[in-house]
């Protein structure tokens, strides 16, 4: 029970954390990591400069942000979890699960590449996370490496949710929509998916060509689409101008050629009639448990 006069859905304000380390930086956001002051309960606080996102116009952004994060709510466990907002005069506060062990992108860099366990396992975390955003009708839009956390288990949490897209909600023309599409590039270079460049409508088959590059750098160490620019980056995705390297996993090679598919609803899942079956059955998940797939490899 609440202490008596405290309501349970108590709104809170910056005075009920102590602020500590800053554990990540945006160029819109700065998160800190911070404590319950009641309950000591560690959280990462993501603090936004309402000065600078108006001046930016990422309005939209950031309440879609905390819209996808309120529709996700707390029933998927491999997504971080919004669990209060609020704002004083300068600032918006969105506080969010701490995820204790960072992201997937150093685990990467300091082992250099997965074994084939360990990249199967968390594909198939990753794999799961975004038949649960399919069923939302969320395409992320911006995952990558970097966006992929580890809780204090070993398990994904999937963050930053502020490129993200809610399917059907648009509701302005088809042409109003092509000329918001045109030059709103969101995303980042080796991730983003040709639709996206070719400003066509992006969809959950977006997500998939980002996790067919996620799998390729978990083996390898490298993502597959690599140039000095942006711009020489965009020309090889265009072209799928990549190649694994010598005696490349024949069974992962296939799952990877399935995802980088010009073509979105050609790729893995796409047109799936349940989510995301005919990954669940590629070869390379072949003695995965869909239902439970248990703890993971002690690799780290
Ligand atoms: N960096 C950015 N967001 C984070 C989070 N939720 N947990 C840990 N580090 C982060």
């Amino acid at each position: 029970m609440p202490p008596p006069g405290e309501d349970v859905v108590r709104k809170r304000t910056p005075a009920d954390f102590v602020f500590g380390k800053v554990i990540g930086e945006g160029s819109f956001s700065t998160v800190y990591l911070a404590k319950d002051v009641h309950t000591n309960k560690e959280f990462a606080i993501k603090v936004l400069e309402k000065r600078h996102i108006i001046r930016e116009k990422k309005t939209e952004y950031v309440n879609r942000e905390k819209k996808v994060l309120q529709i996700l709510g707390s029933s998927c466990k491999y997504f971080v979890h919004l669990y209060y907002t609020f704002q004083d005069t300068d600032r918006l506060y969105f506080v969010l699960t701490y995820a204790k062990n960072g992201e997937l992108l150093q685990q990467i860099n300091k082992d250099t590449s997965f074994n084939l366990e360990c990249t199967k396992y968390y594909s198939a975390e990753l794999v799961l996370a975004l038949e649960y955003l399919n069923l939302k009708g969320i395409v992320h839009r911006d995952l990558k490496p970097e966006n992929v956390l580890f809780d204090e288990n070993w398990h994904i949490l999937i963050t930053d949710f502020g490129s993200a897209k809610i399917l059907g909600e648009d509701k302005s023309s088809d042409e109003e929509n092509q000329k918001r599409r045109k030059y709103s590039f969101v995303g980042t270079a080796q991730y983003v998916s040709p639709e996206i460049l070719n400003d066509a409508e992006s969809t959950c088959a977006s997500d998939l060509w980002a996790l067919g590059c996620i799998i390729y750098q978990m083996l390898t160490g490298q993502m597959p689409f690599r140039g000095a620019s942006e711009y020489l980056i965009f020309q090889k995705i265009l072209k799928l101008d990549y190649d694994f390297p010598q005696g490349f996993h024949k069974v992962a090679k296939d799952l990877i050629e399935k995802f980088l598919v010009i073509t979105p609803s050609n790729r893995l899942g796409a047109t799936d009639e349940t989510p995301y079956k005919s990954i669940r059955e590629h070869e390379f998940f072949k003695d995965v448990n869909w239902d439970d797939l248990g703890p993971p490899p002690k690799f780290f």
